[in-house]
């Protein structure tokens, strides 16, 4: 690629120094990285707030009387904190630390819901959920009788509001929507789904896992009961991720896990439960992670996400209109409210045929189902090409990629 910057992209330029990975190559051609989606790159100060923790401050949390188990302690829960207000959440005892949104989910489902539910109680979850927001319902349909019921979704890739009043019942007991479609890009109305749900009487829970790292979220404002959400799709590592409850169900709910951490007294007779959010955070936690989580959300914030989301819907409206002029591009996802996703597909042409030459040319797509099979089906598609964009992304990358999309469709056609 060229080494003169626009203008537009010159304005960004600072952040996408912040990570080093951007700087290699692939293939012998500059990298060139589309799979956000999938997981985002680390900017330089998460990395260095974990290998700071290792280098300097390593020992585990809580119950330790010597300085470094208090140091960890106090940067484990400094995490917690930021999350806390970055959500506005209430209160630090509603963030509870899991591996990640689909830890979440289950544990939702497992200690929240399968205790209440009754044989022909009714879950509504919508069909661009991703994997995560429906296997764990339907594990819980075979343990307990319950029905899955599924609001569509439009040819443009957008709920189906209409549809919805009509699959609410007196049985409906949880409503399990994405914010963001990590396949579509769909931005969900989330706030005015939760008030029909509330005034039903049923319980929400949002997968926030492509919200995160694109959108403000404000959990009270959005009135859901859960809250969801993934640390490495918002700059922060792998393996760390956190569920958001409103404290008064948190506190009704049973622990998921037994073990350490998560007790206050334990005889053979009897235990009883720690406080929240120890309650549900059984065994050593990931600590590394959740600093590193904590610096991810310190990144986030200081950019700002007002700054991050002008910036990638510049992009995606640059992507998707250099993109259209492709012959026999479609673009599978063309909500009103949409976040930097494009999925598409190329008339004679197979997605992964297509991602692995333009590999060759640099640039990492995902292509497939993107853990959201019935989606894609219900597009009568096998597979999607997704080029999933970011806060380092630049419109010379997505220029640069659309001759590298000719030259594959040459080849291929
Ligand atoms: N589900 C992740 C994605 O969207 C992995 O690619």
């Amino acid at each position: 690629m060229s080494a003169v910057i626009s203008e537009h992209d010159a304005r960004t330029q600072h952040w996408r120094d912040d990570f080093p990975l951007l700087s290699r190559q692939v293939h012998g051609k500059p990298l060139v990285y589309f799979d956000s989606a999938a997981t985002a790159q680390r900017p330089r100060q998460v990395l260095q707030a974990m290998d700071d923790f290792y280098r300097q401050h390593n020992a585990n949390v809580h119950r330790g009387v010597h300085s470094l188990s208090g140091e960890a302690t106090d940067l484990f829960e400094a995490a917690r904190r930021k999350l806390c207000q970055h959500i506005n959440a209430s209160s630090e005892r509603e963030v509870i630390f899991t591996r990640g949104s689909t830890e979440a989910i289950n544990l939702v489902a497992q200690a929240y819901l399968r205790p209440l539910l009754q044989a022909g109680d009714e879950i509504l979850i919508s069909h661009m959920e991703h994997h995560s927001n429906i296997v764990p319902w339907q594990m819980l349909r075979e343990q307990t009788g319950a029905v899955l019921k599924v609001i569509p979704v439009t040819d443009s890739g957008e709920l189906d509001l209409q549809a919805l009043p009509e699959l609410i019942s007196e049985r409906t007991r949880m409503l399990g929507l994405v914010h963001v479609s990590n396949a579509l890009g769909t931005i969900n109305p989330v706030r005015e789904v939760c008030a029909l749900a509330r005034r039903h009487g049923i319980t929400t829970i949002i997968d926030g896992a492509q919200a995160m790292p694109h959108l403000a979220v404000d959990v009270q404002a959005l009135g859901c009961d859960f809250y969801t959400m993934s640390g490495h799709k918002m700059y922060g590592p792998t393996g760390i991720g956190a569920l958001y409850g409103r404290e008064a169900l948190l506190e009704a709910m049973p622990p998921w896990q037994g073990g350490g951490e998560m007790i206050r007294t334990v005889t053979f007779e009897e235990t009883t439960w720690n406080d929240l959010p120890a309650k549900f955070e059984a065994g050593t936690p990931n600590i590394a992670g959740a600093i590193g989580l904590g610096a991810a959300v310190d990144y986030i914030a200081k950019i700002g996400l007002d700054a991050i989301a002008a910036h990638e819907q510049d992009l995606l409206q640059f992507a998707t209109d250099k993109m259209r002029e492709i012959d026999g591009l479609r673009i599978i996802g063309e909500a009103r409210d949409k976040a930097s996703v494009v999925s598409f597909v190329i008339d004679g042409v197979h997605p992964h045929d297509l991602g692995t030459i333009v590999d060759h040319h640099g640039f990492a797509i995902r292509t497939g189902h993107h853990c959201t099979m019935p989606l894609i089906k219900r597009f009568g598609l096998p597979a999607t090409a997704r080029a999933s964009l970011a806060l380092y992304n630049t419109r010379h990358e997505i220029e640069s990629f659309i001759p590298a999309l000719r030259q594959a469709c040459d080849m291929l056609r």
